[in-house]
């Protein structure tokens, strides 16, 4: 329960700056997607891929998500395997693979945060 409030403490400033800015899937979210994720999370030869069966190479792709169901949780952040990810908030392999060295940046980790909150629009 600590560890929610201090979640919440960090996104109330953050929820109060998404009211001014829309996110779009097309210009915002796919060219993320295309540099960073695409390479492990395309069909056949992706690890990403093989491992949980995750496809980014579409909207539908992504919003379909794994093996082991959707990744997204349009509207809820906090919940969507996506954002837990990309944010370090799934545990430590899965950290090592999305949330270090040459992972995201500050400001895409946030793309992805309002785009999910947002609704994750085909936008
Ligand atoms: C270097 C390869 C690699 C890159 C790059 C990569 N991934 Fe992954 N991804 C993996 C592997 C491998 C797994 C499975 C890890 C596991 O389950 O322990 C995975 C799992 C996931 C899962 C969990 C699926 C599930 O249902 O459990 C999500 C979500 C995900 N990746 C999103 C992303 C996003 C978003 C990006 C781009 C920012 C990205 N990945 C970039 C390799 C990669």
């Amino acid at each position: 329960m600590k560890y929610l409030k201090g979640i919440s403490l960090i996104l109330i400033p953050f929820v109060s700056f998404c009211a001014f800015q829309q996110v779009s899937y097309q210009s915002d979210i796919a060219p993320i997607i295309n540099n960073k994720c695409i390479k492990c999370h395309t069909s056949p030869s992706g690890n990403g891929y093989s491992a949980t069966g995750l496809m980014m190479d579409s909207y539908e792709a992504l919003m379909q998500g794994s093996v082991y169901g959707p990744i997204v949780v349009a509207g809820d952040s906090q919940r969507s395997i996506l954002n837990m990810q990309v944010e370090g908030r799934a545990g430590d392999v899965r950290r090592n693979l999305h949330n270090s060295g040459n992972a995201l940046t500050n400001d895409e980790i946030k793309a992805f945060r309002m785009w999910v909150e947002q609704g994750a629009l085909n936008n």
